[in-house]
């Protein structure tokens, strides 16, 4: 495993501009997870790293090489993609099995057979090494696809979005067991999701990006605790933080526009908090309620009390608790 070291990448298609001057460097051993909506460039990211686009500037180093102008045979990378694609008139363990069957490997058969065992082991689908590829589930198809990379020692494994198509309760499971397997191996892996549980239960940091840009890198409990603007602000958290105009409460420090207050920043009573607000409906999810509010016609949600009994119509004192504070821009204004 090696340490990656981004330096000031860009690269544009046509008028997109997918990544806009990232720099990030991953740790020999790290786990870094880029956490963005759809669009924000990650795929583009991960391809960059990959060699299988070229930046229109900056550089990318991985232990210590610079590979910016090498071709991705040469940088030594295993890509999990988020569209996985098997050999479909391969056997799962032939599909896991090629990457190592490379000429230029020569890696002697029983290693190949003992390496393809215990991967799929791992991956809890050695039941399956002798069906076909299109013999398979979804969920399947996507756990060979990671096995493929995971049998390989390369310098990074790049990963994105490999639990998208599987279903909660296995996506759960694969997360801990993902966790689990880059540990045992001292794996680098820059990962790449739209899910914030993902990012939060399984990097060491987490880089928020956003239309191109790294708005922050840290780790998960930084981000969720000290976001630099309202956009990273929301990327973590359910419910999702609420961003209320700051006209709405008295006492607010100058410069402040928007005031971001989550579940613990808030504080719901029957009478004397800042602010009254009307409640909408309790939605029941199970392991926890949502308590949605109107407070002067904007939304906003929070975790409900199960014993507080609020229903539709009753009226609530809100009382705020050392939220975080943003300026015009979205910017993060000190309390
Ligand atoms: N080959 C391409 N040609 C033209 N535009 C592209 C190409 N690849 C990506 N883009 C554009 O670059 C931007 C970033 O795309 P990218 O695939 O990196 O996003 P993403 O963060 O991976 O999104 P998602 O979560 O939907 O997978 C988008 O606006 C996309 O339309
Ligand atoms: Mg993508």
């Amino acid at each position: 495993m090696a340490e990656v070291e981004i330096n000031a990448v860009s690269k544009a298609f046509g008028k997109a501009q997918a990544v806009s001057g990232l720099s990030l460097t991953v740790g020999d051993g790290e786990f870094v997870a880029l956490l963005g909506p759809t669009g924000a460039g990650k795929t583009t990211a991960l391809r960059l790293i990959a060699g299988l686009e070229r930046p229109d500037c900056g550089s990318i180093r991985i232990d210590g090489r610079d590979v910016t102008g090498d071709a991705p045979a040469d940088r030594d990378v295993a890509f999990v993609f988020q569209q996985y694609s098997l050999y479909p008139h391969l056997t799962v363990f032939e599909n896991m099995a090629f990457a190592l069957r490379a000429p230029t490997r020569r890696v002697p058969e029983a290693d190949i057979r003992a390496k393809v065992q215990e991967v799929a082991r791992l991956l809890h689908i050695e039941s399956k090494l002798h069906n076909k590829a299109t013999q398979l589930s979804g969920g399947q198809m996507q756990r060979v696809a990671i096995g493929r990379a995971l049998v390989r020692s390369p310098s990074i494994y790049l990963m994105d979005e490999p639990l998208s198509s599987l279903d909660a309760k296995l996506r759960g499971e694969l997360r801990l067991e993902l966790k689990r397997i880059q540990v045992d191996l001292g794996a680098t892996i820059l990962y790449v999701t739209h899910d914030q549980t993902e990012a939060m239960t399984m990097a060491s940091r987490i880089g928020v990006i956003e239309a191109g840009r790294l708005m922050q890198i840290g780790s998960p409990r930084e981000i969720y605790e000290n976001p630099v603007n309202a956009h990273v602000a929301a990327r973590l958290g359910q419910p999702t933080i609420n961003l209320l105009p700051a006209a709405l409460f008295a006492g607010v420090p100058a410069g402040v526009e928007t005031i971001g207050a989550r579940t613990e920043h808030l504080t719901i009573g029957r009478g004397g908090g800042d602010v009254s607000a009307t409640v909408k409906r309790v939605e029941h999810l199970g392991d926890q309620s949502h308590l949605h509010l109107d407070l002067g016609g904007r939304p906003v949600v929070t975790l409900a009390d199960p014993e507080a009994g609020l229903g539709a119509g009753d009226e609530v004192s809100l009382r705020l608790n050392k939220p975080l504070f943003f300026d015009a821009k979205g910017w993060r204004v000190a309390a």
